[in-house]
């Protein structure tokens, strides 16, 4: 058999795999990589000494990857090469970890537990914790403009705009200084957009900008992140009232200890689950216009799980 043949049987063995490959599996496949390229990135920047201790020991703790993956997954939606999202993927977790070091810190949701293990602050003191979370935002972008090879001009733009003043940090500013009585539904969606909806802007939109996708796939993807961000957001403030403290990782009652009126505090627990469910099909409906296959199946699987999941 000549190879081109044998490289055409190849590559249709491989497409006909992913087609009966389940989102789990391609899940459970990305996060090894992602969990590889972290620890690539941390080693080849050459932290050191205590520092890279504690960058290690909360990148490392155990969280979902839910941002990385996204941007995996955005990549193999968009057609693209999906190692070249691989720098920005965790330029994002990166920046995810430093944002829940210096959320746990006794000046904001003061909580002594994260991803199954004592909080930052907890195992090597408050100043360490905030440096270990400061180097994690600015060498987020040292290993993204170092190793990137897409846009990085749109993608380190977006990326940088949805982790600051005007995206998750606004966010976790309405959040810490809004007083309790004036908490309503609006006023909660607006925050929740805004701290934990826009870093998920930067794992789809963002990552398709560093992809350099055309300005309508960006938009899709923007408006799906905006609609699965208040869903995540709604079922993390119904994860602190219902979950399991050990499955869930961090203290279950954060939110009650602070007085916090979030979604199932202003209306019901079965009422939040039902708004989280209605955003999920809004977001699942901005899809509409994206071409079908494989990996955008993955990605409403994925969409299910954000409201089901109990961690
Ligand atoms: C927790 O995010 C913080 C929120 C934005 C609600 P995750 O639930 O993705 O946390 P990890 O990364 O899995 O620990
Ligand atoms: C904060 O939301 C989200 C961030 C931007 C870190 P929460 O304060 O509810 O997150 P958890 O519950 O501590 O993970
Ligand atoms: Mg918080
Ligand atoms: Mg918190
Ligand atoms: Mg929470």
């Amino acid at each position: 058999m000549h190879y081109i043949q044998i490289y055409a049987i190849l590559i249709f063995i491989k497409k006909l795999k992913g087609t009966m490959m389940n989102w789990i599996d391609f899940y459970e496949q990305k996060k090894k990589i992602i969990n590889e390229k972290i620890n690539f990135y941390l080693n080849e920047l050459e932290f050191d000494g205590l520092l890279k201790e504690a960058m290690l020991y909360s990148l490392n703790a155990g969280g979902k990857r839910i941002r990385p993956f996204l941007a995996i997954l955005t990549a193999n939606i968009l057609d693209k090469n999906e190692e070249i999202i691989y720098p920005y993927a965790v330029s994002l977790e990166f920046i995810h970890t430093y944002s829940l070091i210096h959320d746990d810190l006794p000046c904001m949701d003061n909580d002594d537990y994260r991803r199954g293990m004592p909080t930052s602050h907890k195992r090597f003191g408050e100043a360490t914790a905030v440096l270990a979370g400061d180097s994690l935002l600015s060498d987020a972008f040292t290993l993204l403009f170092k190793y990137g090879q897409g846009n990085l001009q749109r993608g380190g733009q977006y990326l940088a705009a949805s982790s600051g003043g005007r995206g998750m940090i606004y966010g976790q500013i309405l959040d810490c200084n809004i007083k309790e009585e004036d908490r309503d539904i609006k006023i909660l969606d607006n925050i929740n957009y805004y701290k934990t909806g826009c870093m998920l802007q930067a794992s789809t939109a963002g990552a398709a900008s560093f992809l350099d996708a055309g300005l309508e796939k960006v938009d899709i993807l923007n408006n799906y992140a905006y609609n699965i961000g208040l869903a995540f957001q709604i079922t993390d403030d119904i994860l602190d009232i219902t979950a399991d403290e050990k499955e869930l990782g961090k203290p279950v009652g954060s939110d009650v200890k602070q007085n916090k009126k979030t979604y199932p505090v202003l209306m019901s627990v079965d009422e939040a689950k039902k708004s989280a469910a209605g955003y999920i099909e809004k977001a699942k409906k901005c899809l509409d216009n994206i071409n079908d296959s494989v990996f955008k199946k993955m990605l409403i699987e994925f969409s299910d799980f954000i409201i089901k999941r109990t961690n």
